[in-house]
């Protein structure tokens, strides 16, 4: 697996995420477990502190009106001078009553208002009233609960005041924490090693299932790798597959499809364009053979030479065309768009069109309205279409007879209507007529001279202004061409 991989980036995300609400659910149960045991604790360690101040209150009962009750009870406890058999039953009941309370363990420190020990028990030591610390003046007027810990011990200490008629003291019992600890610990413990398992193992399972939802990528990039110019026709196959990656694995057969159609025009093309080469220079390569032949007068020269200044001239107009069309078709910005009066550029062209009809004598008519019809047009390129269609009625027909056109406005569209009386284009080769190349073949030897370029640049230059220019003829009788634009408003 790659570091810079998806597949890397969403385990280690998903596993940081997992994590992290792991650690903190992990955390919540730690904490509540750590308040209960606690509160356990102070709850048992308040209820042995309210027991030993009852046990008081019990001896100032048994006492009562013979002696002050600590007073008494130190003197039951501690004194040399007690009666032997006092002291004896008041230490059973005390033993006993440690026993029922397990206070067997606990460090018990009873302390007169003052803040002076009265009693304690034999395992409070030195060491452990030094961890109490001192009585504060909180420490004999209010109930607290506190942890203490050194080297060895760790206590939870209750101080409970209570009164036993006008005496105040102050309970203070000691408990050892370790087995809070010790649940804590094990728990603790527990829970690392399960968010531990529990990660490694969905890590490894979310690895398992980025690795089997991203297979289809790896499929497109072998594809991408296997498919040269030569199998275009290859496509990755659109299994049953995640929704992004069938969008991914459809995008990507239909990118390779459009290359496969543009390849397919640039070859076609590229075969056109050898082919409309090769015959020129075949005939060129003849006409100078024919020249070499034998000895030839100076006029067959001079006839061979303007035979070949014909020839190359033609070559040149369809490398100038092929050029152009280049820039059409892939070079948007040559064109410059301005708004432009198209009735004054019809005017212009009208005038320029009866001088190319007039060697043939043909009648060319333009019926332009005076209304001024604005389009957003590259003057120069708009012109040229116009000349290549009315060029071709004019070469096309036959002399004496008419070209017709016309402008008209209809709402935001205009149309630019060019008819002839000519010879018609049969239904067939009206379908190829704006393909590259394409000239109706003439079976006679009456072929005008052409590049077949001419009506593609047309059309081309007609996309550019978001017109169209359509076409509609009858064999025999005459074909018309509209070409409409958008009309500026
Ligand atoms: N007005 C027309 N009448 C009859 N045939 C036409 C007319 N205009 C075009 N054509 C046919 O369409 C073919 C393609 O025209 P074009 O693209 O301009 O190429 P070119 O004029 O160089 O041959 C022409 O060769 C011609 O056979
Ligand atoms: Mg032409």
């Amino acid at each position: 697996m790659r570091f810079n991989s998806i597949r890397f980036k969403a385990s280690i995300l998903y596993s940081v995420i997992l994590a992290a609400i792991l650690v903190l659910f992990g955390s919540v149960i730690y904490g509540s477990v750590y308040n209960i045991l606690y509160h356990d604790l102070d709850e048992e360690l308040k209820i042995k502190a309210e027991e030993v101040a009852s046990i008081l209150a019990a001896y100032e009962r048994v006492e009562r009106g013979r002696s002050h009750p600590i007073a008494t009870m130190l003197d039951l406890l501690h004194s040399e001078y007690a009666a032997a058999d006092r002291r004896m039953i008041v230490d059973d009941i005390w033993k006993s009553q440690l026993e029922v309370l397990n206070l067997k363990n606990d460090y018990i420190n009873i302390m007169n208002a003052r803040g002076q020990t009265l009693f304690s028990s034999h395992n409070y030591t030195a060491d452990i009233a030094r961890l109490f610390g001192p009585a504060t003046p909180s420490d004999l007027t209010a109930l607290h609960y506190r942890s203490f810990s050194d080297a060895a011990l760790r206590l939870r200490m209750i101080n409970l005041p209570v009164s036993l008629g006008q005496i105040r003291l102050t309970v203070q019992i000691g408990t050892s924490e370790d087995n809070i600890h010790s649940v804590l610990g094990r728990l603790g413990l527990f829970l690392t090693l399960a968010i531990l398992v529990f990660l490694a193992g969905t890590s490894f399972v979310g690895s398992y299932f980025t690795r089997e939802s991203l297979k289809p990528v790896r499929e497109v990039v072998d594809m991408a790798n296997r498919i040269t110019h030569k199998d275009l026709g290859a496509r990755i196959p659109e299994k049953t597959v995640d929704a992004e990656m069938h969008e991914l694995i459809q995008s990507f057969n239909v990118m390779i499809k459009r290359l496969e159609t543009s390849f397919g025009h640039v070859s076609e093309f590229n075969s056109h364009v050898a082919h409309e080469l090769k015959t020129p220079l075949a005939v060129l390569r003849g006409e100078i053979e024919l020249a070499l032949d034998s000895e030839k007068t100076p006029a067959e020269y001079q006839k061979v030479l303007s035979d070949c200044l014909e020839v190359i001239d033609h070559m040149i107009k369809v490398v100038k065309d092929l050029l152009l069309l280049a820039k059409l078709d892939y070079r948007p910005d040559i064109f410059q768009f301005e708004d432009i009066s198209l009735t004054a550029l019809m005017d212009e062209i009208a005038e320029q069109s009866r001088i190319l009809a007039e060697p043939k004598k043909i009648v060319i008519t333009f019926d332009i309205p005076t209304e001024d019809i604005r389009v957003e047009a590259d003057k120069v390129h708009l012109r040229r279409l116009f000349h290549n269609i009315i060029g071709n009625a004019i070469k096309y027909i036959a002399a004496g007879e008419s070209v017709r056109v016309s402008l008209h406005r209809q709402g935001q569209t205009c149309r630019v209507v060019i008819a002839d009386t000519g010879p018609g284009i049969s239904e067939e080769d009206l379908r190829n007529i704006f393909r590259k190349f394409f000239r109706v073949p003439r079976a006679d030897d009456t072929q005008e001279s052409g590049t077949g370029l001419g009506l593609n640049i047309a059309q081309s230059i007609a996309k550019a202004h978001n017109g169209n220019i359509n076409v509609t003829s009858t064999l025999g009788k005459g074909t018309t061409f509209t070409v409409e634009l958008p009309v500026l408003t």
